[in-house]
């Protein structure tokens, strides 16, 4: 059978509000504008990865609510017989974006937050050593999902999105690749500097391949000793939302088609540059053949 990436992650309503400014403590401001939108870093990771090429298999939780995101995904190409609708409600983010594209995100976890253990196995009983593992932080489990997925022998992607006590707490020895951002590397090392956070990341997991997002600075990836650097495309920002999903969705799909980690890290941060001169989430995210055809 054809390798395939399953993508245990996030389904979440995205409720969005353009805004002058971020709402300070104790004011209450008026939006601009509201959007309800599909979301959650996992869906929007799936939608990136179906746009770019890539055979994708979505699990996770919604409620009836998040009927919608099944459809939308379906409509992607991604295959979503593993999804499961429960009696909870679909998780949601609220979202402020200001006029720079700028965006603050609260958001909560509804039916990705309780996500039943035998669930969890049920699922995994349907990939193999072949196939790849794809897991971010908004889905309750995750150290059960590691075990899971090595158990089963798989390649097991983290994006560590977002850091919450029991990440910092869990085994990463397991994760094959890490895709993250300085915030998130700041959290995992104590270090600031992109160098210091890529060395101490390689000496806590030397046998892991490390993707390093800076957003207008560019991106690095390392592996062992090798390590290549790629600079951002300069682009108006209208909304920065799912531009590291879209980095991620892509840059899979890419190293899955087998290109080299430079062409994939060039390709990756094209997709995320459309991704955020157009407004919401999983909606962003350009198709191969756009990013092929379009110059930023
Ligand atoms: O990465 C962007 C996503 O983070 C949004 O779609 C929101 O749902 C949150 O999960």
């Amino acid at each position: 059978m054809k390798r395939r990436i399953l993508n245990f992650g996030s389904l979440n309503i995205d409720h969005v509000y353009r805004v002058e400014h971020f709402v300070a403590p104790g004011e209450t401001l008026a939006a601009i504008s509201y959007q309800k939108n599909a979301g959650g870093k996992g869906l929007n990771q799936s939608v990136a990865l179906a746009r770019a090429g890539a055979p994708v298999c979505h699990a996770g939780q919604i409620g009836e609510d998040g009927r919608f995101l099944e459809k939308l995904l379906q409509e992607e190409g991604v295959d979503t017989a593993n999804l499961a609708v429960t009696h909870q409600p679909t998780g949601h983010a609220i979202i402020q974006v200001e006029p720079g594209g700028q965006n603050c995100i609260l958001v909560c976890a509804g039916a990705n937050g309780s996500v039943p253990a035998d669930y969890m196995e049920e699922v995994f009983s349907h990939f193999g050593a072949d196939d790849w593992l794809l897991l971010q932080n908004e889905v309750a489990g995750l150290p059960t999902l590691l075990s899971l997925a090595k158990a089963r022998g798989m390649r097991v992607i983290l994006n560590p999105s977002p850091i919450t006590d029991t990440l910092l707490a869990a085994d990463l020895s397991a994760v094959d690749l890490f895709l993250l951002n300085e915030t998130e590397g700041l959290a995992l090392t104590g270090e600031s500097e992109p160098q210091a956070i890529l060395e101490t990341l390689t000496a806590r997991y030397p046998d892991a391949e490390i993707v390093l997002t800076l957003g207008a600075d560019g991106a690095y990836w390392q592996s062992g000793g090798e390590r290549c650097f790629c600079p951002a495309r300069k682009v108006t920002a209208v909304d920065t939302t799912a531009a590291g999903d879209t980095f991620t969705g892509y840059f899979l799909a890419c190293r899955m088609e087998g290109k080299g980690a430079q062409t994939s890290l060039g390709l990756s941060a094209k997709a995320a540059a459309i991704a955020v001169t157009r407004p919401g989430a999983a909606a962003s995210i350009p198709r191969w053949k756009e990013l092929l055809e379009t110059t930023v």
